[in-house]
């Protein structure tokens, strides 16, 4: 059977699971490929921690060059992670004609325009199955199973830490400290744990997602991001005592006005699929103008997730290489040639959650309504629980307005803030019904 040569560019977390998976399952892969997918290296600067696998140490290599050099390796599959390293290397392996494999996400977000672009000079592609939802093939089914579809909206759990982090805090009644030093020992977090709590992660793969489902690139600051650094358990309890879960959620839609791209913590309703998708699992809902609403869940991160991910380009590619070469098909994230509209900050159209601390004495309420009816935004429910014996002290009201523009919505809240009586800065979350009807 024909043999195709791999080189993998970082042995740490990723890397090992990749080179175990491609040790344990090899057979399998060739007899469904036709093909073999064969590991000649594996660099790392590193080569002294034991991974706890069994490999043949003579492939292990430091010199990361030598093994993009090697003529014996034909796929280059960098796990390296981070933008500046991994990055030289990448180009080098394409300028050279090899195919790529990462799990990047943060890198193609940053520096896709240029990697594709290296990648078509080249005649050769990056695969990238692994940068987005971890074990879920959500590439796959954007590029090859939904290929007859517009995409008119996607909406993705996309982060492993913080769905930790969030489900924890619901299940458990957790702080979010807690929470978050639990979902950092277990292994799923970025280096910099910045990333994931604020959204940034999340918004490198929503990045990939637009990309892949309008072929432009997107550049990360079209994306609105808020991230779940300090989300506190009240909010939770109250999105819970409407029927909600908070989630840290990518919204991408597609408008007669331009593509929409947010991150945000965001309340779901508990009876839609995305609202039990707990823990490190991620899903993604999309829904194609042809097939409707589809839907894909599974582990989002962690080492063999992303590396059944990365083993499923490496297999793609041999059969590809194996069968004489790359397709025909243009680069899977720059496809369209003019350029993209998206649309501009604060036209969305959204409810909110209002988390609002005011004196509870007469008249203080209907200066709220009256501030949100001035910027046309409607309320849709309203819970305040008596408190204090007493009127006069600040008591907690929880406001669920319909929908309004983001801009108006922006704009009442701070003037809500400013009217000089709240307790303390009001908290707001978006709310996305995902089609649920509400009762
Ligand atoms: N830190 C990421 C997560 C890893 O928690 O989902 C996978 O991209």
């Amino acid at each position: 059977m024909k043999e195709i040569g791999v080189g993998i560019l970082g042995f740490g977390t990723v890397g090992a699971g990749v080179v175990e998976g491609l040790i344990k399952n090899s057979r399998l892969i060739a007899e469904r490929i036709g093909v073999k997918p064969v590991l000649r290296k594996v660099a790392d600067i590193d080569l002294k921690t034991d991974r706890g696998i069994r490999i043949n140490k003579s492939i292990l290599t430091s010199d990361a060059e030598s093994l993009i050099n090697d003529p014996s390796i034909d796929i280059v599959v960098e796990l390296i992670g981070g933008t500046k390293i991994a990055r030289k290397f990448i180009l080098q392996a394409l300028s050279r004609g090899k195919p790529v494999v990462t799990a990047n996400k943060a890198l193609l977000a940053e520096h896709g325009a240029e990697i594709f672009a290296a990648a078509a000079a080249n005649n050769t592609e990056v695969c990238f199955e692994a940068s987005v939802g971890g074990g879920i093939p959500i590439v796959r089914a954007l590029r090859a199973g939904l290929v007859a579809n517009h995409i008119d909206s996607m909406y993705g759990i996309l982060n492993g830490t913080c769905n930790a982090i969030l489900t924890r805090m619901d299940e458990d009644g957790m702080s979010f400290d807690d929470a978050l030093r639990q979902a950092q020992a277990a292994g799923y977090a970025e280096a910099d744990p910045g990333l994931d709590i604020d959204g940034i992660d999340t918004a490198h793969k929503a990045a990939l997602l637009a990309s892949l489902a309008y072929g432009f690139h997107v550049p990360m600051k079209q994306i609105r991001i808020e991230g779940i650094r300090g989300i506190a358990q009240t909010d939770i309890e109250n999105a819970r005592s409407l029927g909600y879960r908070v989630k840290l959620l990518a919204v991408i839609k597609n408008h007669p006005t331009g593509i929409e791209i947010r991150v945000h913590p965001t309340l779901i309703p508990i009876s839609h699929m995305l609202g039990s998708v707990n823990g490190v699992f991620n899903a993604i809902m999309v829904e194609g103008d042809v097939v409707g609403q589809t839907v894909y869940y599974g582990r989002g991160a962690g080492r063999y997730p992303t590396a059944s991910a990365v083993i499923s380009d490496i297999a793609d590619l041999a059969g590809k290489l194996a069968a004489g070469g790359t397709d025909n098909r243009p680069p899977a994230l720059a496809w369209q040639k003019k350029p993209c509209k998206f649309m501009e900050t604060g036209q969305a159209n959204v409810r909110y959650y209002l988390r609002i601390s005011i004196p509870d004495k007469a008249g203080t309420l209907a200066k709220v309504a009256t501030i949100l009816g001035r910027h046309h935004l409607s309320i849709a429910s309203v819970i305040q629980q008596e408190k204090h014996a007493v009127c006069g002290k600040h008591v907690t009201v929880i406001i669920v307005t319909h929908e309004g523009h983001e801009a108006n919505f922006q704009a009442a809240l701070h003037d809500v803030n400013k009217m000089g009586i709240v307790g303390h800065k009001t908290v707001s979350m978006r709310i996305e019904d995902l089609g649920v009807a509400r009762s």
